[in-house]
């Protein structure tokens, strides 16, 4: 197992109890992502944590697929679906790289506050680029640590991750603004057609192959 998986597996239960920091940012990318979602669409989630966010999806879509690195993240999302008694989600091992390749059958591609997180996302968007078909979306929220948004605590914060990483208290974080984030994206050859900061330092951006 990665050292990332690794990380996210020891963090997975707590993750799972943590409430949601900023409930109407959360709720807002909800609604702004059930709007691009029609009821046959093929979905899949990547980076998709304890299945929350798709599991609240899977009502609107024809079937959603979260993939997660961590087997931990992966068997509570699992979990929550049995116990929900969903029947259109399904959850799955998978690197983000690796999630690319599901991509061919997509119709939207999500990934929320993952990005920051890879170290290849520019191999990322390519990979996606290549398998997604014209049309389908790429939807995705991002924290932005190189924006003036971020605030003291997480300003303070951000100067420790490289001393977390040592002690193996933080993961690999990469620093965006949103103009570096969004130039990623159409450099890669998408068209962006939405975009808005929810809470202020996220970046929620839909883009179309
Ligand atoms: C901050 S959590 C976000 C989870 C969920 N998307 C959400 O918004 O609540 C980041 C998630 O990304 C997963 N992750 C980190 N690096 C990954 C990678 N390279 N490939 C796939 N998943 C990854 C972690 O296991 C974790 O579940």
């Amino acid at each position: 197992m990665t050292q990332t998986a690794k990380f996210w597996d020891k963090h997975a239960e707590k993750y799972a109890a943590s409430p949601i920091k900023d409930q109407k940012s959360y709720e807002y990318t909800l609604e702004r992502t059930r709007s691009y979602l029609g009821p046959d669409d093929k979905v899949v989630e990547i980076g998709c944590g304890t299945g929350a966010t798709a599991l609240l999806l899977a009502p609107g879509v024809g079937q959603i697929t979260g993939t997660d690195i961590s087997p931990k993240m992966i068997e509570i999302a699992n979990q929550r679906a049995r116990d929900g008694g969903n029947t259109n989600a399904s959850f799955e091992v998978r690197t983000a790289a690796q999630a690319m390749e599901d991509a061919r059958k997509a119709d939207a591609v999500l990934g929320f506050n993952l990005f920051h997180l890879t170290d290849d996302f520019e191999a990322l968007l390519a990979s996606l680029h290549q398998n997604l078909a014209p049309g389908a979306l790429f939807i995705s929220k991002t924290p932005c640590l190189s924006e003036p948004s971020i605030g003291f605590k997480r300003f303070i914060f951000r100067g420790l991750i490289p001393l977390m990483r040592l002690v193996g208290l933080a993961p690999y974080v990469r620093r965006f603004s949103f103009g570096e984030l969004e130039g990623l994206i159409t450099d890669a050859g998408f068209e962006i057609i939405e975009t808005s900061s929810f809470p202020a330092m996220s970046r929620y951006i839909v883009a179309r192959r």
